[in-house]
């Protein structure tokens, strides 16, 4: 079976990772976004996984080379010379997403993260015998997303109405199709909507079926959502008994923690906070709903809440940092300062407290 990843825009949201990496190389629970999803693909039978991608494809491409030995799949790019789109790209990827064996393939879009129930949607696909298969999650403000009206009893899709500017329905398009290889012939080599232009077409041959998709479910694509889609991970593993959780009495919650880390004396760790491999950090830190990236260290005593401190950036005894402050890349905070929404762009250091969210270029 074959899968495409849609990996195309510049994650201008999740600046300033973004500056360091484009946003599926950037670590969430301690492993690139875009891991999780091949991961997922693998475990159900796919052996190639197309990356459609508009631009930087050497990074991408030399960062998976490793793993396509390590998981044994392989790994292609299908590269745009300008950007195509949700749909033009699997037009582009045409000859990758077809084998001869008429077997649907797998879409998704890189920026989500959920449980990857695809043997289920592999199954619910075969049952109803449609042409393409969709998720669909309820969400409070569906406005930002796909709406998808369906019947609740055949999950048969009566409309796809993306980005609606009136109420039509709480359930969203999460991002993840499996879809035959007839769909292909519906779309041109050319900029284009998947959401716009191909699935109201099927909705309106019936032709499209949509499932709800079981456990959580985050677009973990701007700050605000990727903290809140750690603790929705951290408690599907929870749920699922996982060894990969902490344990001990200086952790509070869910908390994963990469083995090479260092954790010293009389730290309160947790809840939501995922500390990645190489970080030191010192005695009597405090630290919740947060990420702590590779390398990165916090000094003795410095507290960090609702924050994510960007790979081998630092931060200073006494220091203070939440209320969604990120730091790049190699950044460092010194001794005793206090950030409340700092965005502190890569390479920099901060000598002075930032009292309101601002950018600090
Ligand atoms: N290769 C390529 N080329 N990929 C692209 C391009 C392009 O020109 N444009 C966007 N993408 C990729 C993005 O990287 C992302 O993985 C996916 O396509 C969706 O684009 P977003 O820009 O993230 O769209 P969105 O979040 O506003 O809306 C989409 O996702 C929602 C769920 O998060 C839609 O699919 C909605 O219907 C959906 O509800
Ligand atoms: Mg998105």
């Amino acid at each position: 079976m074959k899968a495409l990843v849609l990996v195309g825009g510049f994650g201008t949201r999740l600046r300033p990772l973004t500056l360091s990496v484009p946003k599926p190389l950037v670590d969430f629970a301690n492993k690139p976004m875009i891991l999780h999803q091949i991961e997922a693909l693998k475990a159900v039978g796919v052996d190639e996984v197309v990356l459609a991608i508009n631009y930087q494809p050497e990074l991408m491409m030399s960062f998976l080379k490793e793993f396509e030995t390590k998981l044994g799949i392989k790994i292609t790019c299908s590269q745009e010379t300008e950007p195509m789109g949700t749909a033009g790209p699997l037009a582009l990827a045409r000859s990758k997403l077809i084998d001869g064996s008429g077997r649907p393939f797998f879409v998704l879009n890189s920026d989500v993260i959920s449980e990857y129930p695809l043997n289920q949607m592999i199954e619910f696909h075969a049952k109803h015998g449609g042409e393409a298969s969709i998720m669909v999650t309820k969400v409070e403000d569906p406005s930002k997303y796909g709406v998808v009206v369906l019947d609740d009893d055949t999950g048969q899709v009566e409309r796809f109405v993306e980005k609606p500017e009136m109420f039509v329905g709480n359930k969203i398009n999460a991002g993840i199709y499996l879809l035959n290889p007839t769909v292909l012939d519906r779309i041109e080599v050319r900029p284009t909507s998947i959401e716009k232009e191909v699935f109201p077409e099927i909705a309106r041959e019936k032709q499209l079926f949509a499932m709800v998709l079981p456990g959580f479910w985050m677009d973990v694509g701007q700050p605000k959502d990727y903290i809140s889609g750690l603790s929705l991970y951290l408690d599907s593993l929870s749920r699922s008994c996982s060894d990969k959780l902490a344990k001990g009495s200086n952790i509070v919650g869910n908390v994963i923690i990469e083995e090479s880390a260092e954790i010293g004396e009389d730290c309160l760790i947790g809840p939501d906070v995922a500390i990645g491999a190489g970080c030191v950090i010192e005695e009597g830190v405090r630290l919740s709903q947060c990420t702590i990236m590779r390398g990165a260290r916090i000094q003795k005593h410095a507290r960090v809440c609702g924050s994510i401190i960007g790979w081998m950036s630092s931060v200073g005894k006494w220091g203070r940092l939440e209320n969604l402050t990120i730091l790049g890349e190699d950044v460092h905070v010194w001794d005793e300062v206090y950030s409340n929404g700092g965005v502190i762009l890569p390479h920099k250091e901060i000598k002075s407290s930032i009292l309101n969210p601002s950018i600090v270029m």
